[in-house]
């Protein structure tokens, strides 16, 4: 076989490999640490067969074009040096004990970012050799919105509905504590789990988001909170509704909570009294960029005035969403204090970061 059918049929292989590690719902995480390796090893070929671009990469004097190239390069180079480092941060399977950068969120962006690079960096040599340009470039163009769409979009979506995540309560929930100088923080949270008319049978449950530990279904905030709640040494309080529970559909959720966001309504909770506290820890999922309107419940219940209101949040993308300013045009006079934003996938490895957040709001 040629040096240049080896050369793409290995190119070949790294496409295929990437848009199939961007289907990790479908492929499961062993499966998807097994492919990984297996396109460094494609990616080390590559470079391998490319060595000579390095001799001419810093080259003075190049066309604009291919100076874009090199530039575009060069970052494919470091983003898969990232990506692979972070590769290994999320690992549960291959890499457990390697722990930096172990962020799904930045290992997504990081996906996201090499694989718009490689299209470009891939597509490029189509341009050059098309004798249509304009459509070349536009066909590009249009390759990397779809791969920025795929990783920042289509993946967190397929994830949300699809995914089930395990984990195991003992392991995740009990560690080290933090001794809270003065009156302990009320935990309170809210979650799917326990506001919903999920069927007994797990494996029977549509749609997912959901966590399963020991067996049994639970909240990804649930588990956040007792998290906090261990690290604190207190038991959270639950934010439960007292009449008509979420579907067990996600999608006739996501459906039912867009309307009650739309009709800032405000479903009837248990009251949860939090006079003799002078902080909480409000532990809540981003719902439609929002608070969940059980959340909102809450805080109009209570006088927050001169309280503080340390936030932990798990979301399906990033970020808080709206939900800070929510907060605290909800809460007026309240200190309202963004803690963490944990990525649902990873709410089971969040116990260090729930753990370093207290104790840095501990030690003011
Ligand atoms: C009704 C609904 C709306 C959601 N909206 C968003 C959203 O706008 N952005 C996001 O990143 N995640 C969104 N998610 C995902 C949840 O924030 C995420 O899965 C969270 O970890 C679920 O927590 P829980 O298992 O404790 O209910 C939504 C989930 C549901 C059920």
């Amino acid at each position: 076989m040629t040096k240049k059918r080896i050369e793409i049929i290995v190119d070949i292989i790294m496409y295929v490999l990437m848009l199939t590690q961007m289907l990790y719902v479908f492929t499961t995480n062993n499966v998807h640490e097994v492919i990984g390796i297996a396109f460094f090893i494609c990616l080390i070929v590559h470079l391998f067969i490319k060595r000579w671009w390095f001799k001419t990469a810093f080259r003075k004097n190049v066309n604009r074009s291919r100076l874009f190239f090199n530039i575009v390069t060069m970052l494919l180079l470091l983003t898969s040096v990232v990506l692979m480092i972070s590769s290994m941060g999320v690992s549960r399977f291959l890499f457990p004990w390697f722990t930096i950068l172990g962020s799904s969120d930045f290992h997504r962006y990081m996906a996201t970012a090499a694989l718009t690079l490689a299209v470009i960096h891939g597509c490029m040599h189509g341009i050059w050799h098309s004798k249509r340009k304009r459509l070349a470039v536009s066909l590009t163009v249009l390759a990397c919105i779809a791969s920025v769409t795929i990783g920042l979009f289509a993946v967190p979506y397929m994830n949300r509905h699809l995914k089930k995540v395990t984990a195991d309560f003992a392991d995740t929930v009990y560690g080290d504590k933090v001794d809270w100088k003065g009156q302990k923080p009320l935990v309170v949270y809210f979650t799917r789990v326990g506001n919903t008319d999920f069927d007994p049978d797990i494996d029977a449950v549509s749609g997912a988001s959901l966590l399963i530990s020991d067996g049994e279904l639970m909240g990804s905030n649930q588990l956040l909170a007792d998290m906090a709640g261990d690290i604190i040494g207190c038991d959270p309080v639950a934010i439960t509704l007292t009449e008509e529970k979420y579907p067990s559909s996600y999608n006739r959720t996501i459906s039912v909570a867009g309307d009650e966001l739309r009709a800032q309504a405000r479903p009837k909770i248990d009251p949860i009294d939090v006079s003799d506290h002078d902080s909480i820890i409000l532990i809540y999922p981003l719902w439609w960029d929002s608070i969940p309107m059980p959340v909102a419940t809450f805080l109009e219940q209570n006088d927050f005035n001169g309280k503080t209101i340390y936030l932990i949040i798990s979301q399906g993308s990033s970020g808080y969403g709206k939900t800070i300013s929510e907060i605290e045009a909800l809460c007026p006079g309240a200190n309202v204090v963004p803690g963490a934003s944990i990525y649902c996938e990873d709410v089971p490895d969040a116990r260090d970061t729930l753990l370093n957040l207290i104790r840095g709001w501990n030690s003011p």
